[in-house]
């Protein structure tokens, strides 16, 4: 199950990919924004976010008008590693490197097809581990600030 979110911004390009989703019979959750009523993107970042790092929703996909807003506010939530992302190589390397659960995009930056090549590229990446899961648990000492404390 994908979670997904936006805010009016970042509407148009949800719908879009909804429709791709849709297509590929993947599943996913809505949690808003449903209307191009301005709103604040915190809202919808926070309960996508919250789908994810709870295990309700295995990874999020969410978008504003620059995806940098709304990447920001998921990142505020213990266990989201949201990236912010406008090109396929750096949400690749964001699954392999990163094991990002959740990408964000603006749709006042890359077009509709480049978004969904984008999203294709994110869903089919796989974590790589190894060194790279060692920084998953710094990250998470970061959280819990623990971090270089010893
Ligand atoms: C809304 O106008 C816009 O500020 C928001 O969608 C986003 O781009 C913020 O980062």
């Amino acid at each position: 199950m994908i979670a997904l979110g936006s805010d009016h911004a970042g509407l148009p390009l949800k719908r879009v990919i909804q429709a791709m989703l849709d297509d590929m019979g993947i599943p996913y959750k809505d949690y808003g924004t449903y209307t191009t009523d301005r709103c604040d993107y915190t809202e919808f970042a926070y309960k996508a976010a919250v789908a994810v790092a709870s295990g309700e929703c295995e990874k999020g996909i969410i978008c504003c008008g620059t995806g940098i807003g709304i990447s920001i506010a998921a990142n505020k939530v213990k266990g989201i590693r949201c990236v912010a992302c406008s090109e396929p190589y750096s949400a690749l390397l964001s699954r392999q490197h990163n094991d990002s659960n959740m990408l964000a995009m603006g749709s006042r930056v890359v077009g509709s097809e480049l978004a969904k090549m984008i999203v294709r590229i994110w869903l089919e990446g796989e974590f790589e581990g190894g060194r790279h899961a060692r920084r998953l648990e710094n990250l998470k000492e970061i959280e819990y600030g623990r971090y270089l404390k010893e």
